[in-house]
């Protein structure tokens, strides 16, 4: 690698430097290919300290006048795809510093009383990670709202429950959808939490210690729309711990939606053949023309590992930092900002798939009767009518089970005198117990799988979800 002797020092902190950085120093000391996204929530940041620092005394009007025109040009720059990025300034806030100097000249370098790139960037971050998380519950909402519409429209579609994907006991396609519906909203409420706890502001910690000018950080915080400003300057540079959570909360939400997209895939394949995908959420295959792929579920199920892995990064950026700033954490924005990019992806995509896909019905419930499903009605039926003790109750219908499987029968297709031969006190009123749709009727319990709790459920949640968009 060459040094470049002849490089300038930096315009903005080279003041005691006699020479600029060499060519790879400058390439692991920039940041503004990533944390460029962050200008809004910058230009946002130094417009809300701006005012600040006229408003006690510390910049004149007519300087706060100028950077607040200046900023604004710059943000209808960047908005245009106008504004030139410079790696030589290192970050998103040189750069916006350095074109106020073009644009307005001496009042830029005022901007800066007060206040360091550390409390800057932490702002900074914060804001944009209050927005993503707002945007991540709004998309965990619709894909509520689309899971518990499938959810209405086939509260009573019998299918099969199944532990360890073995045939267990009939459930309903309705209740099926709608334990995903219980599993985004504690989603949805980890990121009403992680935002409501990040929600105060750094700006004002200045490098790490505070500042020697009488700024109110309570109007800035306020002007950002922070709760409160942080109540330890250390703390406020150093702090990175909310976008931890948001990251892990992401990573929470990713591990369900993988785990919904896997059943998408075992519903559209053949095999079980549950769930059709139209034309627009299947993709072809280059050799086998009868292929329908459910490509966008397969994606969504591998997002996870990057989501994941966004947590992973920032954990073990950040462990073992001592206090306060350490560069290291110049390494927290590409971690975070590729797990959220790929939780919208992944959750848009799966509202895409919910709200497109037809369950087979015929198909389902002839699934659900399969494996013996209604064995434990049969059991049930034991104890409730012979009142035998449920382990006995088991045994008996492990026997019947048996009988059924060697002659190759479902359990409603088994003869009476086949039933009586294992329990002699079984009569006729046993069949009525065990079909499918009998089965489900009977899950009437809390929380059961019974179509009519499911019906009222899911109209629960369309209620709920319509109050709150
Ligand atoms: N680009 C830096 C970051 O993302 C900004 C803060 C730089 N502060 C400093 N003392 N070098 O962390």
């Amino acid at each position: 690698m060459t040094d470049k002797p002849e490089a300038k020092e930096s315009q903005i902190w080279g003041g005691r430097f006699s020479r600029g950085p060499s060519a790879i120093m400058e390439e692991i000391n920039a940041s503004i290919d990533t944390d460029r996204r962050l200008w809004r929530e910058d230009i946002a940041g130094s417009k809300a300290h701006a005012h600040m620092l006229a408003a006690c005394g510390i910049i004149t009007d007519t300087d706060n006048a100028a950077i607040q025109n200046g900023l604004d040009q710059i943000a209808g720059e960047i908005e245009r795809g106008e504004f030139a990025f410079s790696k030589a300034l290192e970050d998103i806030h040189m750069n916006i510093e350095a074109r106020l100097k073009e644009i307005i000249g001496e009042p830029a370098g005022r901007l800066h009383t007060a206040r360091s790139r550390n409390d800057q960037v932490a702002t900074d971050f914060r804001l944009w990670t209050r927005q993503v998380c707002g945007e991540a519950e709004a998309a965990l909402k619709a894909l509520m709202r689309a899971l518990a519409k499938k959810a209405d429209a086939h509260a009573d579609a019998v299918m099969p429950g199944f532990t360890h994907l073995q045939t267990a006991q009939p459930v309903t396609f309705g209740h099926h959808l709608l334990a995903y519906v219980e599993m985004f909203s504690r989603d949805a409420g980890r990121f009403a939490d992680a935002r409501r706890r990040m929600n105060e502001s750094p700006l004002g910690a200045a490098a790490l210690a505070g500042t020697s000018f009488p700024i109110d950080r309570k109007q800035t915080a306020k002007a950002l729309g922070f709760d409160r400003p942080c109540a330890n300057s250390l703390d406020a540079v150093s702090a990175r711990d909310f976008a931890l959570e948001a990251v892990a909360a992401a990573a929470i939400a990713a591990t369900h939606l993988s785990r919904l997209a896997e059943e998408l895939v075992l519903w559209t394949s053949p095999h079980f053949g549950f769930v059709k995908l139209s034309d627009g959420f299947s993709t072809g295959s280059s050799i086998m023309p009868q292929k329908r792929n459910p490509d966008a579920a397969e994606l969504v199920r591998a997002k996870t590992g990057r989501i994941a892995a966004s947590f992973d990064t920032l954990l073990i950026v950040m462990k073992g930092l001592p206090l306060a700033y350490s560069k290291d954490m110049q390494e927290d924005k590409a971690a975070t900002f590729e797990g959220f990019d790929a939780l919208a992806l992944a959750l848009t995509a799966m509202t895409g798939m919910i709200d497109d896909l037809e369950p087979d019905r015929a198909a389902m419930k002839e699934a659900a009767g399969r494996g013996y499903s209604t064995a434990t009605d049969l059991a049930d039926w034991l104890v409730r009518t012979l009142n035998m003790p449920f382990r006995d109750a088991h045994r008996v219908t492990g026997a019947i089970v048996a009988l059924a499987e060697g002659a190759g029968v479902p359990l409603d297709a088994l003869a009476l005198s086949d039933m009586q031969s294992v329990e002699p006190r079984i009569d006729e009123n046993v069949y009525a117990v065990l079909s499918v749709e009998a089965s489900v009727a009977s899950r009437a319990s809390y929380g059961g799988a019974a179509p009519s709790n499911v019906k009222r459920e899911a109209e629960r949640w369309l209620a709920t979800l319509s109050k709150e968009s």
